[in-house]
């Protein structure tokens, strides 16, 4: 499955990208949120995601990249989320902040960083839908893919097919035609892309052929 990253798309001419992951027949609409602090850029909040979500029905798989992000849960669910991603490292009490995620219904993902261990999934994964392997440090698009991912996305498969066989594992960062390939053999269920998507002429073409490239 892909997920366009919104980060890269023409912010100036938005409805054009929405049109291209319609007619792509994208699976997810990847919205990155930063919010200066946990990571060291800032992109939109609640209140744009809402007016996207008028764009597509294509599901919204919201990242975020913020402090406290329970803070913001109900804000990102009114919005239109559908799953809602977070970081261990960025909320106080991480059972209580994914319990707080699945009590609006929504589906819920933790993301690991590339310098972060798999250890935080030993008494979180039974609750998870998701799992997101970041393979850039997070923050920016266009990033180069960070190889040690590799390693990991097999690491979590394994732990996945035996704790919790129906959760998906999504990779983020770095993602482009030419790896996506290493990246699915290693046990990706879902890839995130945004520049490789979004600073081509055509979009929609590369939403394709990421999509071709799947079915191989
Ligand atoms: C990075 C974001 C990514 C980013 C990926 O912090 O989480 O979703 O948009 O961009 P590319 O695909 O260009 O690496
Ligand atoms: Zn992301």
């Amino acid at each position: 499955m892909i997920s366009p990253s919104i980060l890269s798309a023409d912010f100036t001419n938005i409805k054009d990208d929405f049109l291209a992951m319609d007619e792509g027949k994208a699976d997810f609409v990847h919205v990155d949120i930063m919010d200066g602090n946990y990571v060291p850029n800032i992109s939109f909040g609640p209140g744009i995601v809402k007016q996207f979500k008028k764009l597509t029905d294509i599901p919204f798989d919201v990242h975020l990249m913020i402090e406290n992000p329970e803070n913001y849960i109900e804000d990102f669910v009114k919005a239109g989320a559908d799953i809602i991603t977070i970081h261990p490292g960025a909320t106080k009490h991480l059972n209580r902040t994914i319990n707080l995620i699945k009590s609006y219904g929504v589906d819920v993902g933790l993301a690991i960083n590339p310098g972060e261990s798999l250890d935080v999934l030993d008494y979180t994964i039974e609750d998870l839908n998701l799992v997101l392997i970041m393979s850039v440090n997070p923050g920016f698009g266009g990033q180069s893919f960070i190889e040690s991912s590799l390693r990991k996305i097999e690491e979590t498969k394994k732990i996945i097919n035996e704790r919790n066989p129906r959760c998906k594992i999504e990779v983020d960062g770095g993602i482009k035609l030419d790896n996506a390939k290493e990246v699915l053999d290693a046990g990706a269920d879902i890839l995130v892309a945004g520049s490789a998507i979004f600073s081509k002429e055509c979009p929609k073409d590369e939403i394709i052929k990421f999509k071709e490239l799947m079915r191989i």
